[in-house]
């Protein structure tokens, strides 16, 4: 039953859709209408206004510590279940019609609960890569593949699977984004949409 409830509990804190609501509340109408059409930071970042991509990029970010660090504090033993619901409350919103984001703040977040030295890989390969190559979606997937591999060797067999697992998640979830980047079509970072 606890597993069940730290898994729901992560799913309503990560199912908050933040960029969706503060890009709304800004008053630039339905970032679903623009860019990619995700609700992500990347593409708050394509109405021009960075101030709001970096709220989105931040909240999306801390609902995924929330939800690891809550659980944490009551049950320390569903503390991954409670990250990889949010994760997935992220992905599929119920309040969305299960059509959210592409997950990668909330993987960050959910990380940075876990294995701080797994987020500074992260950000690590995520700023070198975007520095290189200017697309986010890129450096989003190089993070993807070597923090799991990182964190085989700094952290626990377990949560070393889970991100593993969330990994294939977010490649799935840029299948367009891959499509665009071997078509030479996608979006530099900063482009607007
Ligand atoms: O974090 C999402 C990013 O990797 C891609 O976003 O809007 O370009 O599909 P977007």
């Amino acid at each position: 039953m606890g597993y069940l409830l730290a898994l729901i509990f992560g799913y309503l804190l990560g199912s908050i859709p933040f960029g969706l609501l503060i890009t709304r509340a800004a008053g630039l109408g339905d970032v679903r209408q623009i860019g990619s059409g995700n609700i992500g930071a990347t593409n708050v970042l394509r109405t021009g206004n960075k101030g709001l991509a970096a709220a989105t990029l931040l909240l999306d970010a801390l609902k995924g510590t929330a939800a690891v660090l809550i659980a944490s504090r009551f049950a320390p033993e569903f503390a991954l279940l409670a990250g990889f619901g949010a994760f997935l409350g992220h992905l599929f919103p119920v309040w969305l019609g299960f059509k959210g984001g592409k997950g990668v703040a909330t993987y960050l977040g959910v990380l940075l609960g876990l294995s701080w030295q797994g987020m500074l890989v992260f950000a690590v390969v995520w700023l070198a890569t975007a520095f290189l190559f200017r697309y986010s979606s890129l450096a989003a997937l190089a993070a993807a593949v070597i923090v799991p591999i990182a964190l085989y060797f700094i952290s626990t067999p377990q949560i070393a699977g889970l991100f593993a697992l969330m990994s294939v998640i977010v490649f799935i979830k840029h299948r367009a984004n891959i499509s665009r980047l071997l078509a030479g079509t996608e979006d530099k970072i900063g482009a607007k949409g």
